[in-house]
C-alpha cells in the first residue's frame, strides 16, 4: 500500500473515500466536524438516532451525494476518550482500511487518530494509520487460481490541516510502513505450505531481505553445523530428507558494542517427529516457524528504520519428521554448549534448536537476547490467543520486553522460572531430559532454554497462542500467520541504549 502524507482539508479531498473519527458520547469536532457540515449534519444525524455512537471497532458509511468530492465518507470509532491509546488509533485505521478493501475502494484519505483529545503524537499517530491500515489489507493470495489484482486499497492519503505538523506525520508514516512491511514479509513466511518454506526457503528468504536491505546474512548448512557441534537441531533434523539451516543476520556491526541478539524457533513443520502429533491440526504445524519469521521481519524493520544499534538475528531452521534416520525417545544429544540432553519425547523439538541457537548467541556477548518460539501447547491453555508468555533470566530486561510489547500492543505476560522447577528436568542419564511433565510445561521448556542462553541477558516469549490466528480478532490482524514479534522487536531495538 501507497501510504503519504498531504497538507490539506480532509473535506475537500477528491479519493473514492474519506476517513474521518468519533469519540463515543462526543459531538464531532475538527475534521469531523468539517465534514458533518459539509455533509449538512449527516453526522450528527446518524449519532441523534444512535445509529453511530463512536465505540471502538464499528465503522458507519455515508454517501456525500455530490456535497463532497469524495463520494463515500467512512466513519471510524475510536471508542471512550478516557480509554483512548495507540493500540485504539490502530484498530480504527484497521476497521477503515479493511471495511474500504472490502468496498474494493482503492484510493481513499483519512486523517489522522487521537492527536487532538486523545493526546497522541503526530508521529507515533501517523505511524499507527500506516502500520494497521497496511496490516489490515495484508492478504494472503499465493495459492489462489484467480486473484483481482484489481481489488485492494491501494493508495492512501493522510491528511493533515497543521503544516507545522507534516513533518513529523511524513516521518511517522514512512517508519509505519517500513515496519508493517517486515510484519508482512513475517507473515508470508508463516502462510506459506510446510512443504514451501522448507528451512532452505526460509533460508533463501533471509538472504533476500538482508541483500535488500544492506545487511550482512550467513546461512551455514548441516556440515558446518555439524563441524561447529549443534548436535541438538541436527538430530531434530535427522528424521527429514530437508536439511537444516542456520541463519545469522548482522544489521549494523559495530566494533565494541554488544548487540540485541534476536533468536527465533523455525521448525519449518512439526509433526512431532515419532512422537508423533495426533493428525487433527496437524496442518496448523506449518506455524512452528513463526519465531524465525519474526526474527526475519524485526530484523528487515531494523535495517529499513537505519537504527543506530548493532543487531543480530539467528535463525535455527529444520523440520520435524519421522523418517528413517530420525532421532528417538531415549536417545542423548550433545548440544553447541557441550550439555546433554536425554530425549523423551521427539515433540519437544522446539527447545533442543533453541538450545543450539542460544548456546551460539553466546558469542556474541549479546547486552540482551530475546528469543521468539511456538514452544508450547501449555502456553495456550495458560494464557490463550491474547498475549505471549515471558520468562529470562534478567529482570531489566524482562522490563523492557513487556514496555515493548505494551507500546506494539504485542503483549506479553510473565511466568515465574523459580530453580524449583528445573529439577522437573532432571535426568538419570545425562545433564538433563527435554520434557518435565504435564504440569507447567510451558516454564519447564524455559527452564532447558536457560541452561544454553548464558551467559548473557536472555528473555524467552512463547508465542505458541499469538502466532497465529484462527478468527476475528484485532482489525489490523487476519487469519493465518500474525508475525507477532516483529513490531515488539523492533521497538525493543529502538528505544534500547547502548551501554
Ligand atoms: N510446536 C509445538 C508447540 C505448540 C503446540 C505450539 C500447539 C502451538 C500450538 C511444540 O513443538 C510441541 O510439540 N510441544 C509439546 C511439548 C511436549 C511434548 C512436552 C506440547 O506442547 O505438547
Ligand atoms: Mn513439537
Ligand atoms: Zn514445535
Amino acid at each position: 500500500m501507497n501510504i503519504t502524507v498531504q497538507q490539506g482539508e480532509i473535506q475537500k479531498r477528491k479519493e473514492e473515500a474519506v476517513v474521518v473519527n468519533l469519540f463515543e458520547g462526543v459531538r464531532p469536532g475538527g475534521a469531523t466536524k468539517a465534514v458533518d457540515d459539509a455533509l449538512g449534519g449527516a453526522i450528527s444525524e446518524a449519532i441523534d438516532c444512535g445509529d453511530f455512537t463512536g465505540k471502538k471497532g464499528k465503522t458507519l458509511l455515508l454517501y456525500s451525494n455530490g456535497r463532497l468530492a469524495a463520494r463515500r465518507v467512512l466513519l471510524t470509532g475510536l471508542g471512550k476518550q478516557d480509554e483512548f491509546d495507540l493500540e485504539m488509533a490502530r484498530q480504527a485505521a484497521g476497521a477503515a482500511a479493511r471495511t474500504l478493501q472490502g468496498l474494493k475502494v482503492s484510493t481513499a484519505a483519512t486523517i489522522l487518530h487521537g492527536t487532538g483529545a486523545g493526546g497522541l503524537e503526530i508521529e507515533e499517530a501517523a505511524q499507527a494509520v500506516a502500520e494497521a491500515s497496511t496490516l489490515a489489507c495484508y492478504r494472503f493470495d499465493n495459492y489462489r487460481s484467480r486473484v483481482k489484482q484489481s481489488d485492494g486499497l491501494r493508495k492512501l492519503t493522510i491528511v493533515e490541516f497543521d503544516s507545522r505538523r507534516i513533518t513529523a506525520a511524513r516521518r511517522g508514516a514512512r517508519n509505519g510502513s517500513a515496519i508493517a512491511a517486515g510484519v508482512c514479509t513475517a507473515r508470508d513466511l508463516a502462510n506459506h505450505p510446510g512443504s514451501v518454506a522448507t528451512p532452505s526457503f526460509v533460508a533463501r528468504t533471509a538472504r533476500r531481505v538482508a541483500r535488500a536491505q544492506g545487511m550482512s546474512c550467513r546461512v551455514l548448512d548441516e556440515p558446518t553445523m555439524k563441524k561447529l557441534g549443534m548436535g541438538a537441531i541436527l538430530a531434530v533434523s535427522r528424521g527429514s530428507s530437508e536439511p537444516a539451516r542456520f541463519v545469522v543476520l548482522e544489521h549494523n556491526k559495530k566494533a565494541g558494542e554488544k548487540p540485541l541478539v534476536f533468536v527465533g524457533k523455525g521448525i519449518t513443520f512439526d509433526s512431532g517427529g515419532l512422537s508423533i502429533k495426533p493428525g487433527s491440526g496437524m496442518e496448523e504445524m506449518k506455524f512452528d516457524m513463526c519465531g524465525a519469521a519474526a526474527v526475519v521481519g524485526a530484523m528487515q524493520a531494523v535495517a529499513a528504520l537505519k537504527l543506530n544499534r548493532h543487531v543480530v538475528g539467528l535463525l535455527a531452521l529444520s523440520e520435524n519428521m519421522l523418517g528413517a534416520s530420525a532421532y528417538k525417545p531415549g536417545d542423548v544429544l550433545t548440544a553447541l554448549n557441550g550439555k546433554t540432553i536425554e530425549i523423551r519425547n521427539t515433540d519437544a523439538e522446539g527447545r533442543l534448536v533453541l538450545a543450539d541457537a542460544l548456546s551460539y548467541a553466546a558469542r556474541f556477548k549479546p547486552a540482551g537476547a530475546v528469543d521468539l518460539a511456538t514452544l508450547t501447547g501449555a502456553c495456550v491453555v495458560a494464557l490463550g490467543n491474547q498475549c505471549s508468555g515471558m520468562m529470562g533470566n534478567d529482570e531489566a530486561l524482562a522490563e523492557k520486553v513487556r514496555a515493548a510489547g505494551e507500546a506494539t500492543g504485542e503483549r506479553v505476560w510473565p511466568l515465574p522460572l523459580w530453580p524449583e522447577y528445573r529439577e522437573q528436568i532432571n535426568s538419570d542419564i545425562a545433564d538433563m531430559k527435554n520434557t518435565g511433565g504435564r504440569a507447567a510445561g510451558s516454564i519447564t521448556a524455559a527452564a532447558l532454554l536457560a541452561e544454553f542462553a548464558e551467559p548473557y541477558p536472555w528473555v524467552h516469549l512463547d508465542i505458541a497462542g499469538t502466532a497465529w490466528s484462527g478468527g476475528p480478532g484485532k482489525s489490523y490482524v487476519p487469519k493465518g500467520g500474525v508475525g507477532v514479534g516483529v513490531r515488539l522487536l523492533t521497538q525493543l531495538a529502538r528505544d534500547w541504549k547502548s551501554r
